[in-house]
């Protein structure tokens, strides 16, 4: 099964962007996922294309009209007989803060529609409406949603079934087992005076295993103690 990607954007040259590069270019050729974009404008009924108004009440900046963008969302769900299906995401920084969880629950689904936002936000009667999920990348404030949603996409795309190169690489990294990564190291033995640390090679591949759940304990009490709550 194909994983069927649509965003909704007034920014549809943005796309596929970096996701036409490398592993995820390469997976996007062989047809193991989709990518649609369609722009929110072409559903504007008037003359000037307009699809902002001013805030209700007042204040500072754009919100994205409730018509406008329920049409384009009813557009991919009645072209679409799995629309339905997929989850309507809305990147948002107002949003739950996507996880590697999530990512997982979504890279097994049939695919995703996503909304990208701009202007101040979007009238909140649309997102209750047509239960849109709000989704941040994180606690900062990017100018619009579109760069939010190809990183979502990434982290999806590359755990999707035969994208990853080396099947194991996916298996032992950061928030799988919900720790950060343990450190790395290759050649050259010795770099600028610093040695790889022994017991990398010193063949005890049981031993490698226990110093490696040890750094990766050690780093994530240091800088992430939130992830070890509950544990
Ligand atoms: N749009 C603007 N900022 C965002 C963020 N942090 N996450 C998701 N979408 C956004």
């Amino acid at each position: 099964m194909t994983f069927r990607a649509t965003i909704l954007t007034l920014y549809p040259e943005m796309f596929p962007g970096h996701l036409a590069f490398s592993l995820a270019g390469k997976a996007l050729e062989r047809g193991q996922w989709s990518l649609d974009t369609m722009q929110i404008r072409d559903f504007a009924e008037d003359r000037h294309r307009t699809v902002d108004d001013t805030p209700a009440g007042g204040g500072a900046g754009m919100v994205l009209k409730p018509d406008i963008l329920a049409k384009a969302i009813d557009n991919v769900s009645e072209g679409d007989d799995l629309a339905p299906g997929r989850p309507r995401l809305l990147m948002s920084p107002r949003g739950k803060p996507l996880t590697q969880e999530r990512v997982r629950e979504l890279a097994a689904g049939d695919g995703v529609v996503i909304i990208c936002g701009r202007f101040e936000g979007v009238d909140q009667r649309v997102i209750d409406a047509r239960n849109l999920e709000e989704v941040s990348i994180g606690d900062y404030v990017l100018s619009g949603g579109e760069p939010a949603a190809l990183t979502l996409l990434d982290a999806v795309v590359r755990i999707l079934p035969g994208v990853m190169g080396n099947a194991l690489s996916g298996t032992h990294e950061s928030f799988e087992d919900g720790l950060l990564e343990h450190p790395h190291y290759t050649r050259p033995q010795v770099f600028e005076g610093r040695e790889i640390p022994a017991v990398l090679t010193s063949g005890n591949h049981a031993a490698i295993e226990k110093w490696r759940l040890e750094e990766a304990k050690k780093l994530t009490a240091e800088r992430r103690p939130d992830l070890l709550k509950g544990k």
